[in-house]
């Protein structure tokens, strides 16, 4: 068997794309504290606020020398990319530098799910399939979709009693971004062998159908909230007359459509095999953003 991956020199060096993201700023605070060197790849290392210890390299992914350089001495990536039209290219070229630069193991952050032809999971497949084709270690992590998702999607509307969508009596399972991070830091943490290919399965505790997320908002708010549900033609009508762009109103129906068909409602116990603690509950990510919900 060969010998596991050790560090080109002293600590690993871990690169992080995503750093300023939801997922990639908790994960470089809880990296922060670990016996490594951190360094955060950003479009804008100005504006990026990232804990004491960690450098920023800025990416100009129109430039492929700048991701060569900020990935010069890294033994290990973490990819977490926005959702954008660029996504698949901008990760392949990522993986690309990274491989080229000498980077030993790569976690990327994709989504549980069907193969579909809706965004962004046909966006992780092929990026998923890029990476599987590299001769370094990979890790994938699939988390399922994330609390905060509901403040965007339903914060803004509660407050007036009710909040529309189209996913029916669909059932959701969903994970707290800081468990993402935390599986993440685990994965990135761990020494694998030079071929190892992975892939994790990340949930919350339960799923939940969006008249049952209604009930316990009315429970914390005190006032009654329903979920109106909408056809996913009526939502996207709804989406775009409210000004949303052709691609966020695609994005919302398609995981509106994942959700009415219970494509995300999988429930894994792998968080909590990976980080020896059980996942945070919806229950607990609704009541400490209550307020986002109150205005
Ligand atoms: N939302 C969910 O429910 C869910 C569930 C499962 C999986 N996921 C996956 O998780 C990943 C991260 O999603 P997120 O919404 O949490 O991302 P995010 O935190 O909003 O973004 C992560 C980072 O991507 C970087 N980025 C680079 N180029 C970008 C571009 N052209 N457009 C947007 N961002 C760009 C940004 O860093 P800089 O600005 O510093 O360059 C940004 O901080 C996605 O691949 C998504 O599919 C999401």
């Amino acid at each position: 068997m060969s010998k596991k991956i050790e560090p080109t020199s002293g600590k690993p060096r871990i690169a992080i794309a995503g750093a300023t993201g939801r997922v990639g700023s908790t994960l470089t605070s809880l990296l922060a504290s670990d016996p490594v060197d951190v360094v955060a790849l950003t479009r804008r290392p100005d504006a990026a606020r990232l804990p004491e210890g960690v450098t920023a390299a800025a990416v100009d992914f129109d430039n492929p020398k700048t991701i060569a350089d900020a990935l010069r001495g890294a033994d290990r990536l973490f990819v977490s990319h926005g959702s954008s039209l660029q996504q698949v290219a901008n990760e392949i070229a990522l993986i690309d530098s990274a491989v080229a630069a000498g980077v030993k193991h790569i976690t990327k952050l994709s989504s549980i799910g069907p193969a579909t032809r809706l965004y962004p999971l046909a966006w992780h497949t092929e990026i998923e399939a890029h990476l599987s084709r590299q001769p370094i270690a990979s890790s994938v992590l699939r988390p399922s979709a994330f609390a905060d998702i509901l403040s965007r999607r339903a914060g803004g509307q509660v407050s007036t009693g009710s909040w529309t969508g189209a996913a029916g009596e669909g059932r959701v399972n969903f994970i707290d971004t800081r468990d993402v991070a935390a599986a993440a830091r685990v994965a990135l943490l761990e020494d694998v062998y030079p071929d190892s290919q992975r892939v994790y399965h990340l949930t919350g505790p339960r799923a939940w159908t969006m008249p049952q997320i209604a009930e316990e908002l009315s429970n914390l708010l005190g006032h009654p909230v329903v979920y109106k549900s909408r056809t996913l033609d009526q939502e996207r009508t709804a989406l775009l007359a409210a000004g949303l762009s052709p691609f966020v109103t695609d994005l919302f129906v398609g995981l509106d459509q994942m959700f009415r068909d219970s494509a995300l409602g999988e429930t894994t116990s792998t968080f909590e095999e990976l980080t020896g603690k059980p996942p945070r509950t919806l229950q607990q990510w609704l009541s400490e953003n209550i307020e986002v919900f109150r205005k």
